[in-house]
């Protein structure tokens, strides 16, 4: 490996904000969707690259709960390239099997078209579990949405006796996340010029390190995530303590 690629130590988990697609559209004098092919290519890119060097767990915030409000062209054409997507991982299953990638799909799957929810079933139930780098794709996530799920999940518990009230703590909400037995992200990209989160891993993102690159996420590169991790490395995180 080479040089400029060791690292003294790394995320855990890095969450990802694919925001600047339609700007970068914009300012080619391109239809949004265009910025989302691009956008696409880049979450590729950056997913294999980021394997590469020890990456084990990713979260790409593709879709979010908000993100119905667009117009419906564009709602489509973002749903028919994560279906080109998904055709194609299917297609790739043994090379992804090979580098040990596993994906899996966060978000509430209502409104989300059939074909694309079998889809996603049928690739996350095809990986492996013994795959040791894990991606997760957010489509139609919201993190608020994902804690009102928890407190109803444990609500119903608490109704049917199987839990009691004082059982619950920040492990039992955590565990009923989509996100359930995984690290919390350690670090959170979201290039583009917006310093926001945006309803991404809410609950998850309590203790993460932000990154808040200025580039657009289609123009995103390998460097500007080694550039991240550097930054990473050079964070002192003290969770409260001294
Ligand atoms: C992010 O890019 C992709 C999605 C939210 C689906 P945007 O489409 O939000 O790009 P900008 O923010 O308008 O540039
Ligand atoms: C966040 O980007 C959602 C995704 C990248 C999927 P948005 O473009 O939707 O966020 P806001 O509206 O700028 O907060
Ligand atoms: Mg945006």
């Amino acid at each position: 490996m080479k040089d400029n690629l060791n690292f003294s130590f790394l995320p855990k988990h890095i969450g990802f904000i694919m925001d600047g697609n339609g700007r970068w559209a914009k300012q080619r004098g391109l239809e949004r969707y265009e910025g989302h092919i691009e956008g696409a290519k880049t979450f590729r890119k950056i997913g294999e690259f980021a394997a590469d060097i020890g990456i084990k767990c990713m979260t790409f915030y593709a879709f979010s709960t908000e993100n119905w409000k667009r117009p419906q062209k564009e709602v489509d054409a973002i749903m028919q390239l994560f279906r080109d997507y998904l055709i194609e991982a299917e297609e790739r299953k043994a090379e992804n099997e090979e580098k040990g990638i596993s994906l899996r799909f966060i978000g509430d799957r209502k409104g989300i078209p059939e074909d694309i929810i079998k889809l996603m079933e049928h690739i996350q139930s095809e990986s492996s579990s013994k795959n040791n780098v894990i991606i997760n794709i957010a489509i139609n996530y919201g993190g608020r949405d994902e804690i009102v799920k928890a407190v109803k999940k444990i609500a119903a518990d608490v109704k049917d006796g199987k839990v009691q009230i004082n059982d619950i703590d920040e492990k039992m909400i955590s565990d009923n996340l989509y996100t359930a037995g995984l690290p919390d992200p350690d670090l959170i990209i979201r290039p583009s010029g917006e310093y926001r989160t945006s309803n991404f891993l809410t609950y998850q993102s309590a203790y993460s390190e932000l990154w808040f690159p200025d580039v657009l996420w289609p123009d995103f590169s390998e460097d500007d995530l080694i550039e991240a991790l550097r930054a990473f490395e050079q964070r002192n995180r003290r969770f409260g303590g001294v």
